[in-house]
């Protein structure tokens, strides 16, 4: 059975425009397997408004709205507000806060509106918090102020009104105060009336990392009452980086073990609640971990399932 039929939430990945248009094997797992996809790069503000105000490129965002359609696949849009993929003409905008701010809104009123009804959620500001569970120094926090998060949500929600918004972060699994930051200064905004729905956990992770700290993250995660999507899943072999890394029995076990307790949390979740798991990548080739051997997927280097993919599929047996 595939991912998608044997969930109980929607089982997604993060695609690149490339492979879906040039792999073939790719695109058979996809189409097999997944319900659910983001874009690993297309619609985020370097892609979309690469060179200057005003100025959008939708040709790749386009194209991953209508292969999600043509495939009864759900879109999850990622992202709207982040300190990295910023294009050099907003590093450079000379502008008082009135005027940043009318920037961030006509940018994220531009491209939900587009895709209104066609994409169902969206990573609305993604890893405005550091480690120690304060805002992170970026250009919107300068030119703006903390203001910028609420008013992003605002923004969105004014936009298309149906959309679920996330805050989508990282760190959950490994940083108790990071976690605890996060719930807090989601559910304060929530409080004060943001339209914020859900946290995204990316869980860009790694063997080393307890089973206990990944179920941890999800569990009081929940526990703010909002919508829990599992963001950009892996779980790397190689956690020390060796360029001579080569996989061994006993990493592969406990990378099947981890995955399965990341699907398992998740099925603990009200259905309301849980907005699924979402990988980074589909297989072992397309990781962004770049420059050592890593292996962080579900499928091999010929995009075979793995055991941590069997693992998944034992979390969900386990439901019956
Ligand atoms: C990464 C992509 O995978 C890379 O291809 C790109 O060069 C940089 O961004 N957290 C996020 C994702 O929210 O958007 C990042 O994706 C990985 C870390």
């Amino acid at each position: 059975m595939s991912l998608k039929d044997a969930s109980p939430y929607p089982f997604g990945a993060a695609l690149s425009i490339s492979k879906m248009k040039n792999t073939e094997i790719y695109n058979q797992v996809v189409k097999a397997e997944l319900n659910s996809i983001t874009a690993e790069n297309a619609m985020k503000m370097s892609n979309l408004a690469p060179s200057a105000i005003n100025k959008y490129s939708w040709t790749d965002a386009d194209f991953f709205v209508d292969y999600a359609e043509a495939n009864h696949m759900r879109v999850h849009g990622h992202c709207l507000v982040w300190h990295n993929s910023l294009p050099s003409w907003v590093n450079s905008y000379n502008g008082t806060k009135a005027e940043w701010i009318e920037l961030l809104r006509n940018y994220i009123t531009t491209v939900v509106t587009r895709y209104k009804g066609r994409i169902a959620s969206w990573d609305v500001v993604n890893e405005a918090l550091i480690d120690n569970g304060t805002p992170r120094q970026t250009i919107w926090l300068t030119k703006i102020g903390w203001e910028y998060v609420e008013l992003a949500f605002r923004f969105a929600h004014e936009a298309d009104p149906d959309a679920v918004l996330f805050y989508n972060d990282y760190g959950q699994e490994y940083s108790k105060v990071k976690l605890a930051a996060i719930n807090d200064t989601v559910k304060n905004l929530v409080k004060r009336g943001v339209p914020i729905h859900g946290i995204g956990l990316q869980m860009l992770t790694n063997i080393n990392q307890s089973a206990q700290n990944m179920v941890d993250a999800i569990t009081q995660t929940a526990e703010t009452g909002l919508v829990v999507h599992v963001s950009e899943l892996d779980v790397a072999l190689n956690r020390d980086k060796k360029p001579e890394y080569v996989i061994n029995p006993t990493d592969v076990a406990t990378q099947k073990s981890r995955y399965r307790s990341i699907a398992a949390a998740m099925c603990q979740l009200p259905e309301s609640q849980s907005w699924g798991i979402t990988t980074w990548g589909v297989g072992d080739p397309d990781s962004w971990l770049k420059g050592s051997p890593d292996f962080p997927l579900l499928f091999d280097m010929n995009y075979k399932p793995k055991s941590c993919y069997q693992g998944v599929h034992e979390a969900f047996a386990a439901l019956k």
